[in-house]
C-alpha cells in the first residue's frame, strides 16, 4: 500500500500543473481572439479604400443615388434620415476617418448593430465602399451642390 501511494505521487502535482497550464493557454487564446474582433470590426474588415482622386458629383453621387436616395432623398427619409444636402450627408461622416465613420460602416456592413447596416437589404459591393472611404478619407468634399 505504502509503496504504491509513493510510486504515483509524484502524478499529481504533475497533472495539476498540465491542467493549470492548458487552461491558461485556453484563456490567453480565448483573450486575443476577443481583441481581434474589437479591433477588426473597425479596421480590419473594411475593404480598401479606392486609391485614385474620387469625385463626389462623378463617383459618390452615383452610387448614393443607386443604394440610398430611394429611402433618404426626395421627400423619403425612413428613419428619420435624409440625404438632401451636404450637411445631412456629413452627420454620418468623420472627414478624413473612414474607418470611424458612420457612413462607412453601415454600409460595409461592419461592427455595431446590424440592424444598421444600410441598405436594409440590398449590399455594396467592395469596389463602393471603397469609393466612399477614399471620399471621406479625401476630406468629404462636394464639387457640387445640391448634394443629391
Ligand atoms: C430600402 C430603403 C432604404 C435604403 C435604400 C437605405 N436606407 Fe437607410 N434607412 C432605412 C430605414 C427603414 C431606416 C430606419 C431603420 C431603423 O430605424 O431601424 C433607415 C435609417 C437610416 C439611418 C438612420 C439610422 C441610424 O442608425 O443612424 C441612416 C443614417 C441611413 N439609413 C443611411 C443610409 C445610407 C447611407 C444608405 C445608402 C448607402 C441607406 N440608408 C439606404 C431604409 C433604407
Amino acid at each position: 500500500m505504502k509503496t504504491r501511494t509513493s510510486r504515483t505521487a509524484w502524478l499529481l502535482p504533475l497533472t495539476s500543473l498540465l491542467v493549470l497550464a492548458s487552461v491558461s493557454a485556453y484563456i490567453a487564446s480565448a483573450e486575443e481572439h476577443e481583441g481581434k474582433k474589437k479591433h477588426g470590426s473597425s479596421s480590419l474588415k473594411l475593404p480598401p479604400a479606392a486609391t485614385r482622386t474620387i469625385s463626389y458629383t462623378n463617383d459618390v453621387k452615383p452610387i448614393f443615388s443607386d443604394m440610398c436616395f430611394g429611402c433618404h432623398a426626395d421627400g423619403q427619409h425612413k428613419g428619420g434620415y435624409r440625404m438632401d444636402t451636404p450637411a445631412q450627408i456629413l452627420s454620418i461622416v468623420k472627414k478624413n476617418n473612414s474607418a470611424g465613420s458612420k457612413l462607412i460602416r453601415m454600409t460595409a456592413r461592419v461592427g455595431g448593430e446590424s440592424d444598421e447596416y444600410m441598405p436594409p437589404k440590398e449590399k455594396l459591393t467592395a469596389e463602393q465602399v471603397g469609393v466612399l472611404r477614399a471620399w471621406v478619407d479625401q476630406g468629404a468634399k462636394f464639387d457640387e451642390k445640391p448634394a443629391k
